[in-house]
């Protein structure tokens, strides 16, 4: 599947950027393979505009922000979160109604981060519960480019059977590669998946399992949200919470900008956040080097049967054919490349 080919992808939310990234002046971001802008509006709210004037076509990231405007660094007109030129400084110091503008797209801040939709969404940003739940707090883990397709990393994430190779010097058992199955419900915006499964427990993840016994168990409830967003619910034997969203934001064919953002049901004395950002980080790099190994483009056969198939890729099978169902109610077709 090429991203940037999907136009049905373009009504879908995406978190782009952390909104704290902001506070210095506009940044540019690819969405999608669209040239975006992002700024914050004199409520301080992140916007985003078409990375491109309209007056001469220069890039407006490369301008600044003036009481809640971005204006163009080449001549000086000034853009509002509507992507109206409302400053013309060669015509008047003061506010105008010039008639020109250019693209605006929808931008929330949810997260701590700056979401967007390039066209207008067909499902709200997912809910995260445990965001007003004062019994958790929010860890930022990354924000980090990878070299693969969304797609490629949501099936990584619902797959229960690399967790023996990919993790065996973190958290997996070589010796037990047999991978435990999920029970999955599918639901209108992609499904939840549920398993139990056996980790190794090394002294370095003690503090983030809440247990120092030398093999343990996650509970897992995660979710899928169509199209490239997941949530992996886990839960220890201690009642520790170690709750990952990861959205895959599209940046082209084949990038993606991965942000995680982690809640937990305990304290900064429990279990530092320093901890949980190199623990996870090194589980997460594993996954980054196979991933950017793979073609971001090759599908999975669905046309083989399910039960003839590895049981550990049926998540992934569902989202491939949830996907293409969800490009044809829009009237498309999935776009690939010819190599795959
Ligand atoms: S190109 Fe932006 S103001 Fe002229
Ligand atoms: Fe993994």
């Amino acid at each position: 599947m090429l991203t940037t080919k999907q136009k049905t992808l373009r009504k879908f939310w995406y978190a782009v950027m952390p909104v704290h990234r902001l506070n210095d002046g506009p940044k540019p971001f690819r969405l999608l393979g669209e040239d975006i802008v992002l700024f914050l509006d004199a409520a301080g709210r992140p916007a985003a505009l078409k990375d491109r004037c309209c007056h001469r076509t220069a890039k407006l990231s490369k301008g600044w922000c003036e009481k809640g405007t971005l204006v163009c660094g080449y001549h000086g007109w000034a853009y509002d979160r509507g992507g109206e030129v409302v400053k013309v400084p060669q015509v008047s110091s003061e506010p105008v109604e010039s008639g020109f503008s250019t693209p605006a797209y929808h931008c929330e801040e949810r997260y701590g981060y700056a979401w967007v939709a390039l066209e207008d969404p067909i499902q709200p940003i997912f809910e995260i519960p445990e965001e007003n739940d004062p019994g958790f707090r929010r860890i930022f883990q990354f924000y980090d480019e990878w070299k693969t397709a969304p797609l490629r990393m949501m099936e990584n994430s619902f797959d229960n059977a690399h967790f023996s190779f990919v993790h065996r010097a973190t958290f997996g058992q070589p010796d037990q590669p047999k991978p435990q199955r999920y029970d999955i419900a599918e639901t209108d915006y992609g499904f939840y998946a549920a398993s139990t499964v056996e980790v190794k427990n090394p002294p370095e993840a003690h503090r983030v399992t809440g247990t120092s016994d030398p093999v343990t168990s996650r509970k897992m409830v995660n979710h899928w949200y169509l199209p490239f967003s997941r949530r992996m619910d886990m839960e220890y034997p201690s009642g520790l919470r170690h709750i990952i969203i990861n959205c895959a934001t599209p940046i082209d064919d084949g990038r993606i900008q991965l942000m995680q953002l982690l809640y937990r049901n305990d304290t900064e004395k429990d279990c530092p956040t320093q901890i949980l950002i190199d623990w996870d980080w090194k589980i997460t790099f594993e996954d980054k080097e196979v991933l950017e190994s793979t073609d971001p483009d090759a599908t999975i056969d669905i046309s083989r049967k399910v039960e003839a198939h590895m049981a550990s890729d049926r998540p992934g099978i569902i989202m491939r054919r949830r996907l293409l169902e969800l490009l044809r109610a829009h009237g498309e077709d999935e776009v690939t490349d010819a190599r795959a």
